[in-house]
């Protein structure tokens, strides 16, 4: 028993900070406005979210009639305190099932509320039957459990829109599923996303942590993005190139272990390129897949981290123009 307590302190101790971050309405409300379309007649699934506290529950209740839902379920997993000081087992999670009816709260009350037999967590056969009900699942899933909250949407072939941090991309899972086109990146990213609301006992830190009207605590660590499988009208747009390869080569230097050539920044993809480019992972935010194919993340041909002259620039994607302009083609 000791030695059992004493690992799951160690294990409470390992969990990211970040998994007690709570989304703010605000950020909710900007991102969701560019997806509506998606939801008419759709059972929406907030699956790690307290029906009581989440602002994705509040905003789906909220716009329940304008987006046309069919159903809104939120769960709430509720973590089994077992350490030195605290024994309770019992603790089960809980969820409620919205549908829009006058009778319905949109801040359910402790009658309101199902509970589970288990503990709520998202993998648990309980949730996942929730989860089989639903068509999307929108929420900001703990940080820590980031790949395996992907895998199960991805295994039960849902649609999602969820929070998660920018260094996701980097995940070789996540990371394969935006080269296939089976995720993307969402509308707003790093600074797009104002900051969360943080528990009293977390410390507020950085020049932007605030205390808001209402009385929330509230830091923005800027690091953060929206992954989805939902399409947007944003993400066909083309990026625009002004820059030219031909006649600036010393600019976009050729990587020692890949026939490629090394792009800083976004906007300085040259127009006229028709080989591998090695761009800046932030390329992800502006990815048009109509305009480019992702090739390969990071490394060269011989394994190794794509590098210049022996100096490897920070992740780089290789990319692809798709749609080069044959009359650039030949003027080169
Ligand atoms: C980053 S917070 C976000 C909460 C809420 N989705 C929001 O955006 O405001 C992650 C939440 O996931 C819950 N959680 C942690 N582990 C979980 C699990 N295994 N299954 C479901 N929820 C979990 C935490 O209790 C926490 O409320």
């Amino acid at each position: 028993m000791a030695r059992n307590a004493t690992n799951e302190l160690l294990q409470k101790a390992k969990k990211s900070k970040s998994d007690e971050f709570y989304t703010q309405l605000s950020d909710i409300e900007s991102e969701l406005q560019y997806y509506k379309s998606h939801f008419v007649n759709k059972v929406v699934y907030c699956n790690c979210d307290d029906p009581q506290i989440s602002n994705f529950f509040k905003y789906f209740a909220l716009n329940f009639k304008e987006l046309g839902l069919k159903k809104l379920i939120a769960s709430c997993y509720r973590e089994q305190v077992r350490d030195l000081f605290n024994t309770k087992e019992d603790e089960k999670g809980f969820f409620y099932k919205y549908s829009g009816t006058e009778d319905e709260k949109t801040i359910p009350s402790s009658n309101d509320i199902v509970y589970f037999n288990g503990d709520g967590d998202f993998r648990s056969p309980e949730s996942i039957e929730l989860l089989k009900q639903s068509d999307i699942v929108v929420t900001n899933p703990p940080f820590s459990l980031f790949r395996e909250h992907v895998a199960q949407l991805v295994k039960h072939k849902k649609k999602f829109l969820i929070i998660g941090n920018i260094n996701a991309i980097t995940y070789k899972e996540i990371f394969k599923l935006i080269k296939e086109n089976k995720a993307w990146l969402g509308i707003n990213l790093g600074r797009g996303i104002s900051g969360f609301i943080v528990p009293e006992h977390y410390e507020l830190y950085g020049t932007e942590a605030r205390i808001d009207e209402n009385g929330n605590r509230i830091v923005s660590p800027n690091n953060c993005l929206w992954l989805t499988n939902l399409d947007t009208s944003k993400r066909h747009e083309d990026i625009e190139l002004t820059k030219k390869y031909f006649g600036n080569e010393t600019e976009y230097p050729k990587f020692d272990n890949y026939d490629g050539i090394n792009v800083n920044k976004t906007q300085d993809i040259p127009l006229d390129y028709k080989g591998f480019m090695g761009v800046p992972i932030t390329f992800l935010h502006k990815f048009n897949p109509d305009q480019f194919e992702i090739i390969k993340f990071r490394k060269g041909n011989d394994d190794k981290d794509l590098s210049v002259n022996g100096k490897c620039p920070y992740f780089r994607i290789l990319v692809k123009n798709k749609r080069l302009q044959p009359e650039l083609i030949e003027n080169r």
